[in-house]
Parts: C-alpha cells; structure tokens; sequence
C-alpha cells in the first residue's frame, strides 16, 4: 500500500477519535514507522509501506487513541534543534518553553566572566542542556524533585555529549543547591491543583509532579522567588515561565528593595508568561 493512502486513512481515524492535529500526527507516526524523515514522506507520498512498517504504524496509532503524546511516542522532542528524549518519566518541552530558554540565553550574553546557571525543575533537562550547547563555557546545575526525571535528564547530558560540564541535584527546594549562578531558569509546575482532573488525556499522561503547582499554581514558583537572591550572582536574574495571570501576580510579590529590574515578557501567543527579575549589581 502506498503512504498516501494510509495517511488520508489514519488522519480520518484519529480526527473521528477527537485527536487534535490528526494529519499530522499521521505524518510523524508513519515517517518514524517506515524509517524516513517525515520531509521526505510528503515529498514523495507514493512510496510503498511495507507490511512491518504498517504493523507498527498500527499500534502507534492505538498509543496515540488512547492519548499518548506524540513525544512519547516517538521517544523524543525537537527542542530548538536538539533532540531530546522524552518518555512517561519527563513533561514534553513545550514551545513557550523554546521562548523561555531563548531569554535566559540573551540574558546570559549580557554577562561576563566565569557563566554559570540552575535550571529549577530541569524535567528531560531540555531548557539547561539547549543553554550548555549554546553557551561552550556554561557550568549548568540541573535540578529536580523526581528521581526518574533526574535519570532521563542525565541520558540526554551524555547523548549531547555535555555530562561533563552538567551536575544534577535531586531538590524540592534550593537548600540542597550549592553555588551562586548568573541565571535560574525554570518552568515550574504550575497548573492549580483543582484544574488538572479537566485537562486533555495527553497532558494527564505526563508526570503529575511536573503539572501541580499548588492551590493557587504557584507554590514552587513563589519558594524560587523568595529563596533566588541567595543563590544568584550580584547582577543576577531569575527567569520562570508562569501560566496564564500569574505572572503580574508573582511580580507584585517580589520586592523592589531585592529585585532592581522586574519585567514580564509575553509568548508568541501574546500571553504574559515569563517573569524576569534582576538582582542589583
Ligand atoms: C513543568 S515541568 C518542566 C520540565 C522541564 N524543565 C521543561 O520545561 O520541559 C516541572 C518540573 O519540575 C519538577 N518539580 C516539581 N516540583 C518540584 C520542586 N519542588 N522542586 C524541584 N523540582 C520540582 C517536576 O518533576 C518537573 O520535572
């Protein structure tokens, strides 16, 4: 059977299930499936799909129908041109996530000097992995409360070739991270607890520890607030991506006597999403 006609088949199979971006999910699924970049799948839609290939493809698409992530599926996220892997044990890295790493990364070009950063709640390790590859002489502390996102984090160091210049710290809170950092970068949990029995099968597949943030969203978030400056460089700044409202909120709790600068940056969706407070020199 030709690509083309399974692909028209299992879009319509996944749109009829209520899955979102059916068409392409198909494309990805089937290109991972036959072994081919998914470029050259709609380049030339009438190549022929082996019997093997169709019997995997098969059963990623039950996967995906019962709500599997794509990432999960393929065992992996693109995260600004690194190949992250990705499984049950980590949240997918987001896009607005991608924008959140790009402030710390413009951030850290305004630095001098030995640079060092902590990305707080690191999860696959996408966000301080994508800095360390950006940045050659970054020292990155990456932490984390869940000791299989840890292990997942730690495969994508030594995959990118970048274990060495990376230290993990298991943590719940900034007391057991040692050192003085240019940057902390974290997406934390941030989702409010009465709101996550409501979200989509896929998201409810991801790590629940990676999605609670509390009552109000905000628990980790805050103790970052409160606990950063002692962890930052003079000149230093803490850089977090929030949910939607919460950023203005987070803001007005951080004093102006600690933090010199403080701004939110919107997404490309225009969402006020990041916070970004800046330590005095
Ligand atoms: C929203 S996920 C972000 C993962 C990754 N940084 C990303 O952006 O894709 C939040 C991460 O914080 C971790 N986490 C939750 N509570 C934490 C805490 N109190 N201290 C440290 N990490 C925590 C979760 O296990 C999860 O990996």
């Amino acid at each position: 059977m030709k690509a083309r006609k399974i692909l028209t088949e299992a879009s319509a199979r996944l749109e009829e299930r209520g899955v979102d971006e059916a068409g392409l999910n198909a494309e990805w699924l089937l290109a991972d499936a036959m072994g081919v970049p998914r470029m050259r799948l709609l380049a030339e839609p009438g190549l022929p799909v082996s019997p093997e290939a169709l019997k995997k493809f098969n059963g990623y698409l039950v996967l995906k129908e019962q709500g599997l992530p794509l990432a999960y599926i393929l065992g992996w996220q693109d995260f600004r041109g690194l190949r992250i892997n990705v499984d049950k044990r980590v949240l997918v890295p987001r896009p607005e996530t991608e924008e959140l790493a790009g402030l710390a990364a413009d951030f850290l070009k305004t630095r001098e000097g030995d640079l060092t950063a902590l990305d707080y709640g690191a999860g696959s390790g996408a966000i301080g992995l994508w800095l360390a590859k950006e940045f050659p002489a970054l020292k990155l502390t990456a932490a984390e409360k869940s000791v299989r996102a840890i292990a997942c984090a730690k495969g994508n160091a030594v995959q990118l070739g970048l274990a060495a210049r990376v230290k993990f710290v298991r943590a719940a809170t900034l007391a057991p991270v040692r050192g003085r950092f240019d940057v902390i970068v974290s997406n934390p949990p941030y989702i409010p607890t009465s709101v996550i029995p409501g979200l989509a099968p896929e998201v409810l597949s991801e790590p629940h520890m990676a999605l609670d943030g509390g009552s109000d969203g905000l628990d980790v978030a805050r103790m970052l607030a409160e606990k950063a400056p002692s962890r930052l460089k003079p000149g230093g700044a803490l850089i977090m991506e929030m949910g939607e409202r919460q950023a203005p909120k987070m803001l007005a709790a951080m004093p102006p006597s600690i933090w010199k600068e403080k701004k939110t940056f919107k997404d490309l969706g225009g969402i006020e999403r990041f916070v970004f407070a800046q330590l005095g020199a």
